[in-house]
Protein backbone atom coordinates (compact mmCIF):
# COMPACT_ATOMS: atom_id res chain seq x y z
CA UNK A 1 0.00 0.00 0.00
CA UNK A 2 1.22 3.51 -0.85
CA UNK A 3 2.61 5.11 2.32
CA UNK A 4 0.19 8.11 2.33
CA UNK A 5 -2.81 5.80 1.70
CA UNK A 6 -1.51 3.50 4.45
CA UNK A 7 -1.27 6.49 6.86
CA UNK A 8 -4.85 7.49 5.93
CA UNK A 9 -6.09 3.89 6.39
CA UNK A 10 -4.22 3.58 9.71
CA UNK A 11 -5.62 6.92 10.95
CA UNK A 12 -9.17 5.82 10.10
CA UNK A 13 -8.64 2.44 11.77
CA UNK A 14 -7.27 4.09 14.90
CA UNK A 15 -10.22 6.50 14.80
CA UNK A 16 -12.68 3.60 14.68
CA UNK A 17 -10.89 1.88 17.56
CA UNK A 18 -10.84 5.09 19.61
CA UNK A 19 -14.50 5.79 18.83
CA UNK A 20 -15.45 2.25 19.82
CA UNK A 21 -13.43 2.60 23.01
CA UNK A 22 -15.07 5.95 23.76
CA UNK A 23 -18.56 4.57 23.16
CA UNK A 24 -17.74 1.55 25.28
CA UNK A 25 -16.44 3.79 28.09
CA UNK A 26 -19.53 5.99 27.81
CA UNK A 27 -21.82 2.97 27.98
CA UNK A 28 -20.02 1.66 31.04
CA UNK A 29 -19.64 5.08 32.64
CA UNK A 30 -23.43 5.28 32.81
CA UNK A 31 -23.27 2.50 35.36
CA UNK A 32 -22.82 3.99 38.78
CA UNK A 33 -21.30 3.18 42.15
CA UNK A 34 -23.25 4.17 45.27
CA UNK A 35 -21.23 4.21 48.48
CA UNK A 36 -23.51 2.39 50.94
CA UNK A 37 -23.39 4.32 54.23
CA UNK A 38 -20.10 5.76 52.85
CA UNK A 39 -16.97 3.66 52.48
CA UNK A 40 -18.43 1.61 55.32
CA UNK A 41 -16.21 -1.39 54.64
CA UNK A 42 -13.27 0.68 55.85
CA UNK A 43 -14.58 3.24 58.37
CA UNK A 44 -17.61 3.28 60.70
CA UNK A 45 -20.85 3.58 58.70
CA UNK A 46 -22.42 7.01 58.24
CA UNK A 47 -19.52 8.95 59.77
CA UNK A 48 -18.21 11.97 57.91
CA UNK A 49 -14.86 10.20 57.66
CA UNK A 50 -16.50 7.28 55.81
CA UNK A 51 -18.18 9.76 53.46
CA UNK A 52 -14.93 11.63 52.70
CA UNK A 53 -13.22 8.32 51.98
CA UNK A 54 -16.02 7.25 49.62
CA UNK A 55 -15.72 10.59 47.82
CA UNK A 56 -11.96 10.17 47.41
CA UNK A 57 -12.45 6.60 46.14
CA UNK A 58 -14.50 7.88 43.21
CA UNK A 59 -18.05 6.89 44.18
CA UNK A 60 -20.71 8.51 41.97
CA UNK A 61 -23.23 8.82 44.80
CA UNK A 62 -22.92 8.66 48.58
CA UNK A 63 -25.82 7.31 50.65
CA UNK A 64 -27.44 8.90 53.72
CA UNK A 65 -30.00 7.06 55.85
CA UNK A 66 -31.97 9.76 57.68
CA UNK A 67 -33.85 9.84 61.01
CA UNK A 68 -35.12 12.71 63.19
CA UNK A 69 -34.19 13.85 66.70
CA UNK A 70 -36.69 14.92 69.39
CA UNK A 71 -36.00 18.56 68.47
CA UNK A 72 -36.62 17.93 64.75
CA UNK A 73 -33.05 17.83 63.47
CA UNK A 74 -32.27 15.43 60.63
CA UNK A 75 -29.38 13.12 61.41
CA UNK A 76 -27.61 10.50 59.32
CA UNK A 77 -28.15 7.13 61.00
CA UNK A 78 -29.18 3.75 59.62
CA UNK A 79 -31.36 2.58 62.51
CA UNK A 80 -34.13 4.53 64.25
CA UNK A 81 -32.23 3.45 67.38
CA UNK A 82 -28.78 4.53 68.50
CA UNK A 83 -27.56 1.46 70.36
CA UNK A 84 -26.00 -0.60 67.51
CA UNK A 85 -23.55 2.10 66.40
CA UNK A 86 -22.97 4.45 69.37
CA UNK A 87 -22.10 4.41 73.07
CA UNK A 88 -25.57 5.70 74.04
CA UNK A 89 -26.10 2.86 76.56
CA UNK A 90 -23.07 3.99 78.58
CA UNK A 91 -23.72 7.73 78.32
CA UNK A 92 -27.51 7.78 78.83
CA UNK A 93 -28.37 4.47 80.59
CA UNK A 94 -31.66 5.77 82.02
CA UNK A 95 -33.03 6.73 78.59
CA UNK A 96 -33.66 3.14 77.50
CA UNK A 97 -37.24 2.21 76.49
CA UNK A 98 -39.01 -0.89 77.78
CA UNK A 99 -37.88 -2.84 74.73
CA UNK A 100 -34.24 -2.26 75.71
CA UNK A 101 -33.56 0.15 72.83
CA UNK A 102 -32.47 3.79 72.71
CA UNK A 103 -34.46 5.70 70.08
CA UNK A 104 -32.90 8.66 68.30
CA UNK A 105 -36.27 10.38 68.43
CA UNK A 106 -36.02 10.50 72.26
CA UNK A 107 -32.79 12.54 72.14
CA UNK A 108 -32.01 16.14 71.28
CA UNK A 109 -29.30 16.92 68.77
CA UNK A 110 -27.19 18.35 71.62
CA UNK A 111 -27.39 14.98 73.37
CA UNK A 112 -26.60 13.03 70.21
CA UNK A 113 -23.54 15.21 69.72
CA UNK A 114 -22.20 13.79 73.02
CA UNK A 115 -22.20 10.25 71.60
CA UNK A 116 -19.30 8.44 70.00
CA UNK A 117 -20.08 6.43 66.88
CA UNK A 118 -18.34 3.16 66.07
CA UNK A 119 -18.48 0.08 63.90
CA UNK A 120 -21.77 -1.73 64.34
CA UNK A 121 -21.86 -4.25 67.18
CA UNK A 122 -24.16 -6.63 69.07
CA UNK A 123 -24.13 -7.55 72.75
CA UNK A 124 -23.17 -11.12 73.61
CA UNK A 125 -22.90 -12.20 77.26
CA UNK A 126 -22.79 -8.54 78.23
CA UNK A 127 -19.89 -7.80 75.86
CA UNK A 128 -19.84 -5.73 72.67
CA UNK A 129 -19.04 -7.91 69.66
CA UNK A 130 -18.21 -6.14 66.39
CA UNK A 131 -20.54 -7.27 63.58
CA UNK A 132 -17.81 -7.34 60.90
CA UNK A 133 -14.68 -8.19 62.86
CA UNK A 134 -12.37 -7.56 59.89
CA UNK A 135 -13.48 -3.91 59.66
CA UNK A 136 -12.29 -0.75 61.45
CA UNK A 137 -11.64 -1.59 65.13
CA UNK A 138 -14.39 -0.62 67.57
CA UNK A 139 -13.39 1.92 70.20
CA UNK A 140 -10.43 3.30 68.21
CA UNK A 141 -10.12 6.99 67.26
CA UNK A 142 -13.17 9.23 67.51
CA UNK A 143 -16.32 9.51 65.39
CA UNK A 144 -19.71 11.19 65.72
CA UNK A 145 -23.22 11.09 64.30
CA UNK A 146 -23.51 13.81 61.62
CA UNK A 147 -26.54 15.85 60.69
CA UNK A 148 -27.85 15.64 57.13
CA UNK A 149 -26.91 19.30 56.64
CA UNK A 150 -23.32 18.69 57.76
CA UNK A 151 -23.01 15.77 55.38
CA UNK A 152 -24.46 17.61 52.39
CA UNK A 153 -22.10 20.52 53.11
CA UNK A 154 -19.16 18.09 53.26
CA UNK A 155 -20.03 16.54 49.89
CA UNK A 156 -20.85 19.87 48.22
CA UNK A 157 -17.64 21.36 49.69
CA UNK A 158 -15.56 18.52 48.24
CA UNK A 159 -17.39 18.90 44.93
CA UNK A 160 -16.27 22.54 44.88
CA UNK A 161 -12.67 21.89 45.94
CA UNK A 162 -12.18 18.96 43.53
CA UNK A 163 -14.35 20.06 40.60
CA UNK A 164 -16.32 16.81 40.83
CA UNK A 165 -20.09 16.41 41.01
CA UNK A 166 -20.69 13.52 43.39
CA UNK A 167 -24.35 12.95 44.16
CA UNK A 168 -26.29 12.22 47.33
CA UNK A 169 -28.72 9.36 47.91
CA UNK A 170 -30.81 9.97 51.08
CA UNK A 171 -33.24 7.36 52.44
CA UNK A 172 -36.23 8.23 54.61
CA UNK A 173 -36.00 5.78 57.52
CA UNK A 174 -39.13 4.72 59.38
CA UNK A 175 -41.54 7.24 57.82
CA UNK A 176 -44.59 5.69 59.54
CA UNK A 177 -42.71 5.54 62.86
CA UNK A 178 -41.94 9.26 62.55
CA UNK A 179 -45.52 10.13 61.55
CA UNK A 180 -46.88 8.24 64.57
CA UNK A 181 -44.58 10.42 66.70
CA UNK A 182 -46.00 13.54 65.01
CA UNK A 183 -43.02 14.14 62.75
CA UNK A 184 -43.17 14.58 58.96
CA UNK A 185 -39.62 13.51 58.20
CA UNK A 186 -40.14 13.42 54.43
CA UNK A 187 -41.21 17.06 54.21
CA UNK A 188 -38.23 18.05 56.35
CA UNK A 189 -35.83 16.14 54.09
CA UNK A 190 -37.37 17.49 50.87
CA UNK A 191 -37.20 21.06 52.20
CA UNK A 192 -33.57 20.56 53.14
CA UNK A 193 -32.73 19.17 49.70
CA UNK A 194 -34.33 22.23 48.13
CA UNK A 195 -32.38 24.57 50.44
CA UNK A 196 -29.14 22.93 49.21
CA UNK A 197 -30.07 23.33 45.55
CA UNK A 198 -31.44 19.89 44.69
CA UNK A 199 -34.59 20.84 42.81
CA UNK A 200 -34.84 18.89 39.53
CA UNK A 201 -34.31 15.45 38.05
CA UNK A 202 -31.09 16.76 36.50
CA UNK A 203 -29.62 17.33 39.98
CA UNK A 204 -27.54 14.50 41.40
CA UNK A 205 -29.90 13.21 44.03
CA UNK A 206 -32.04 10.10 44.41
CA UNK A 207 -34.51 10.10 47.32
CA UNK A 208 -35.28 6.53 48.43
CA UNK A 209 -37.68 4.74 50.75
CA UNK A 210 -38.93 1.20 51.37
CA UNK A 211 -42.45 2.52 52.01
CA UNK A 212 -44.58 2.73 48.86
CA UNK A 213 -47.20 4.69 50.81
CA UNK A 214 -44.56 7.28 51.70
CA UNK A 215 -43.16 7.35 48.16
CA UNK A 216 -46.67 8.13 46.91
CA UNK A 217 -47.09 10.93 49.46
CA UNK A 218 -43.69 12.36 48.51
CA UNK A 219 -44.53 12.21 44.79
CA UNK A 220 -48.16 13.38 44.95
CA UNK A 221 -48.06 15.88 47.80
CA UNK A 222 -44.68 16.84 49.25
CA UNK A 223 -42.68 17.52 46.08
CA UNK A 224 -45.45 19.69 44.53
CA UNK A 225 -45.98 21.53 47.84
CA UNK A 226 -42.26 22.26 48.25
CA UNK A 227 -41.98 23.05 44.53
CA UNK A 228 -39.26 20.64 43.41
CA UNK A 229 -39.18 17.53 41.18
CA UNK A 230 -36.33 15.14 42.00
CA UNK A 231 -35.58 11.48 41.27
CA UNK A 232 -37.37 8.98 43.52
CA UNK A 233 -36.39 5.38 44.18
CA UNK A 234 -38.59 2.60 45.56
CA UNK A 235 -36.60 0.13 47.65
CA UNK A 236 -37.82 -3.45 47.32
CA UNK A 237 -37.38 -6.65 49.25
CA UNK A 238 -39.24 -9.93 49.31
CA UNK A 239 -40.43 -9.56 52.91
CA UNK A 240 -41.80 -6.03 53.29
CA UNK A 241 -42.69 -4.93 49.74
CA UNK A 242 -46.25 -4.98 48.40
CA UNK A 243 -46.83 -8.24 46.42
CA UNK A 244 -48.19 -6.31 43.39
CA UNK A 245 -44.68 -4.98 42.72
CA UNK A 246 -43.63 -8.49 41.65
CA UNK A 247 -46.58 -8.96 39.31
CA UNK A 248 -46.34 -8.57 35.52
CA UNK A 249 -47.31 -4.87 35.48
CA UNK A 250 -45.81 -4.02 38.88
CA UNK A 251 -42.94 -1.98 37.45
CA UNK A 252 -45.30 -0.07 35.15
CA UNK A 253 -47.48 0.85 38.12
CA UNK A 254 -44.42 1.93 40.07
CA UNK A 255 -43.11 4.09 37.23
CA UNK A 256 -45.98 6.52 37.83
CA UNK A 257 -44.28 7.47 41.08
CA UNK A 258 -40.62 6.43 40.87
CA UNK A 259 -37.62 6.91 38.62
CA UNK A 260 -35.86 3.81 39.83
CA UNK A 261 -35.95 0.78 42.07
CA UNK A 262 -33.47 -0.39 44.69
CA UNK A 263 -34.03 -4.13 45.03
CA UNK A 264 -32.33 -6.60 47.31
CA UNK A 265 -29.66 -8.10 45.02
CA UNK A 266 -31.19 -11.55 45.55
CA UNK A 267 -34.20 -10.36 43.56
CA UNK A 268 -31.92 -9.71 40.57
CA UNK A 269 -29.80 -12.87 40.66
CA UNK A 270 -31.38 -15.64 42.70
CA UNK A 271 -29.51 -16.72 45.81
CA UNK A 272 -30.22 -20.29 44.64
CA UNK A 273 -27.94 -19.71 41.64
CA UNK A 274 -24.93 -21.92 41.12
CA UNK A 275 -21.80 -21.17 39.13
CA UNK A 276 -23.07 -23.34 36.27
CA UNK A 277 -26.62 -22.07 36.59
CA UNK A 278 -26.88 -18.31 37.18
CA UNK A 279 -30.54 -17.46 37.58
CA UNK A 280 -31.19 -13.87 36.47
CA UNK A 281 -34.75 -12.78 37.20
CA UNK A 282 -36.80 -10.67 34.78
CA UNK A 283 -36.95 -7.79 37.28
CA UNK A 284 -34.32 -5.63 35.55
CA UNK A 285 -35.87 -6.20 32.12
CA UNK A 286 -39.32 -5.30 33.41
CA UNK A 287 -37.99 -2.25 35.27
CA UNK A 288 -36.06 -0.99 32.23
CA UNK A 289 -39.11 -1.52 30.00
CA UNK A 290 -41.03 0.71 32.41
CA UNK A 291 -38.28 3.36 32.26
CA UNK A 292 -36.96 2.65 35.75
CA UNK A 293 -33.28 2.56 36.72
CA UNK A 294 -32.17 -0.38 38.87
CA UNK A 295 -29.76 0.05 41.81
CA UNK A 296 -29.64 -3.15 43.93
CA UNK A 297 -28.12 -3.47 47.41
CA UNK A 298 -25.78 -4.45 49.12
CA UNK A 299 -22.47 -5.69 47.68
CA UNK A 300 -19.85 -6.63 50.28
CA UNK A 301 -16.58 -8.52 50.21
CA UNK A 302 -16.28 -9.40 53.90
CA UNK A 303 -15.85 -13.13 54.63
CA UNK A 304 -19.05 -14.97 53.74
CA UNK A 305 -20.64 -12.00 51.98
CA UNK A 306 -19.92 -12.95 48.35
CA UNK A 307 -22.61 -15.46 47.30
CA UNK A 308 -21.33 -18.96 46.51
CA UNK A 309 -22.38 -18.62 42.85
CA UNK A 310 -19.70 -15.93 42.31
CA UNK A 311 -15.95 -16.59 42.24
CA UNK A 312 -15.10 -13.22 43.79
CA UNK A 313 -16.49 -9.77 44.57
CA UNK A 314 -15.50 -8.68 41.04
CA UNK A 315 -17.20 -11.74 39.53
CA UNK A 316 -20.31 -10.81 41.52
CA UNK A 317 -20.14 -7.29 40.07
CA UNK A 318 -19.65 -8.70 36.56
CA UNK A 319 -22.75 -10.88 36.91
CA UNK A 320 -24.93 -8.08 38.27
CA UNK A 321 -23.68 -5.06 36.27
CA UNK A 322 -23.35 -6.88 32.93
CA UNK A 323 -25.19 -10.24 32.93
CA UNK A 324 -28.21 -8.83 34.78
CA UNK A 325 -27.62 -5.29 33.41
CA UNK A 326 -28.25 -3.26 36.57
CA UNK A 327 -27.51 0.47 36.37
CA UNK A 328 -25.69 0.84 39.68
CA UNK A 329 -24.96 -0.93 42.94
CA UNK A 330 -24.93 0.01 46.60
CA UNK A 331 -21.63 -1.22 48.02
CA UNK A 332 -19.65 -0.92 51.25
CA UNK A 333 -16.47 -1.15 49.14
CA UNK A 334 -16.82 1.59 46.51
CA UNK A 335 -13.13 1.59 45.56
CA UNK A 336 -13.34 -1.98 44.28
CA UNK A 337 -16.49 -1.27 42.26
CA UNK A 338 -14.99 1.92 40.78
CA UNK A 339 -11.84 -0.01 39.80
CA UNK A 340 -13.93 -2.82 38.37
CA UNK A 341 -15.88 -0.49 36.06
CA UNK A 342 -12.75 1.43 35.03
CA UNK A 343 -10.77 -1.71 34.20
CA UNK A 344 -13.44 -3.69 32.44
O1 LIG B 1 -31.01 1.92 50.72
C1 LIG B 1 -30.38 0.88 50.07
C2 LIG B 1 -29.94 -0.04 51.12
O2 LIG B 1 -29.19 0.74 52.00
C3 LIG B 1 -31.11 -0.63 51.82
O3 LIG B 1 -30.74 -1.31 52.91
O4 LIG B 1 -30.98 -1.50 55.30
O5 LIG B 1 -28.83 -0.75 54.35
O6 LIG B 1 -30.77 0.78 54.38
P1 LIG B 1 -30.31 -0.64 54.29
CA1 LIG C 1 -30.22 2.66 53.03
Amino acid sequence: MHSSRFRSFAAKAIGVVLMTATLSTQAQSQKIVIAHRGASGYLPEHTLQAKAMAFAMGADYIEQDVVMTSDDHLIVLHDITLDRTTDVAERFPDRVREDGRYYAIDFTLAEIRQLQASEGFRIENGEKVQSYDNRFPMGESIFGVPTLAEEIELIQGMNKSTGKNVGIYPEIKGPEFHREAGKDISTAVVRMLKSYGYTSKQDKVFLQTFSFEELKIIHDEILPAVGIDINLVQLIDRVSSNPWMFEEDGMNKLSTFADGIGPDKGLVVSRDSQKANIQVSDLVTRAHAAGLQVHPYTYRLDPGQVPAYADSYEDLLELHYFRANVDGVFTDFPDRAVDFLRNR
